[in-house]
């Protein structure tokens, strides 16, 4: 695992989209897992914006998207196939069928979970899967206690996540759903690389658990330090608790694979 700290969000943000259009550029068919929420909005505002100014070709990658709230229609403003559209998907040139977005509407959601793992296995696997972290540890929705081996499947969620997604509801608690669809954290090892965007100080202490703790299903994005090849992307502000700063800090002045990002 690598720690790479930005000096604010909008670079770490930056730096996370401009390794994802190098993934794209050196695989153009690459299979891309994405993720959601506030810290992901500017991570695809870049990414439109190297699309329009520099032709980033998105014509033959496939996406799947980490989760979904279960009980929300794709056409409801507080779906995450809704954020996608309106964030990435509707200003980039991918095909509408190549987007894989958990379907929360259906009847039977085990049934939607496998098709979603058949979909992945069918496409390849994942190449490159974008993670951010919920302030209860979870990476896509997989919440405490989450088997590390999970796979797909429907989970609760937390008063914890609840209240923190509440202020996309209008800041109403009980209109986010209860239950979600989500990649398990199995799947998410599956990927080839991962890629965790962590900003704000409201996530320090979490993602100090999740970096530098210990492996625990209790934090669900501790699981990232069992995979070969995992970068973490944070702002100052996220970066508060880490114990190990002075080596990340190093890494990125040091290693050569940075030095393009070092200005
Ligand atoms: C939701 C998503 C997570 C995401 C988290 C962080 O809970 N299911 O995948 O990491 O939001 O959200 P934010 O970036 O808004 O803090």
């Amino acid at each position: 695992m690598e720690v790479i700290i930005r000096p604010d969000p909008q670079q770490a943000a930056w730096l996370t989209a401009q390794l994802i259009a190098r993934r794209i550029q050196a695989k153009p068919d690459l299979v891309l897992g994405l993720a959601t929420g506030r810290t992901m909005e500017r991570v695809y505002a870049e990414l439109v914006i190297m699309h329009r100014r520099n032709g980033l070709d998105f014509s033959g990658c496939k996406t799947f998207n980490l989760d979904e709230y279960i009980g929300l229609t794709a056409d409801d403003p507080h779906s995450y196939r809704y954020y996608m559209n309106q964030h990435l998907f509707n200003h980039i040139n991918i095909a509408p069928g190549h987007t894989y977005v958990l379907n929360g509407a259906v009847a039977d959601v085990k049934a939607e979970a496998a098709r979603f793992e058949a979909a992945i296995h069918t496409a390849g696997g994942i190449d490159l899967q974008l993670l951010g972290i919920g302030e209860s540890g979870h990476i896509g929705f997989n919440e405490p206690l989450s088997a590390i081996m999970s796979r797909t499947r429907d989970k609760a969620l937390t008063p914890a996540t609840r209240r923190q997604n509440a202020a996309l509801f209008g800041g109403d608690m009980e209109r986010v759903p209860k239950r979600a669809l989500t990649m398990g954290v199995g799947t998410i090892l599956d990927a080839s690389e991962l890629l965790l965007l962590v900003t704000g100080k409201s996530k320090a202490d979490i993602l100090a658990r999740a970096v530098e703790g210990p492996i625990t299903a209790m934090v669900s994005a501790s699981a990232v330090q069992l995979h070969a090849s995992c970068k973490v992307i944070v702002d100052e502000a996220a970066a508060a608790c880490l114990q190990g700063r002075d080596y990340y800090d190093w890494i990125f002045a040091n290693e050569p694979e940075w030095a393009e990002f070092r200005s």
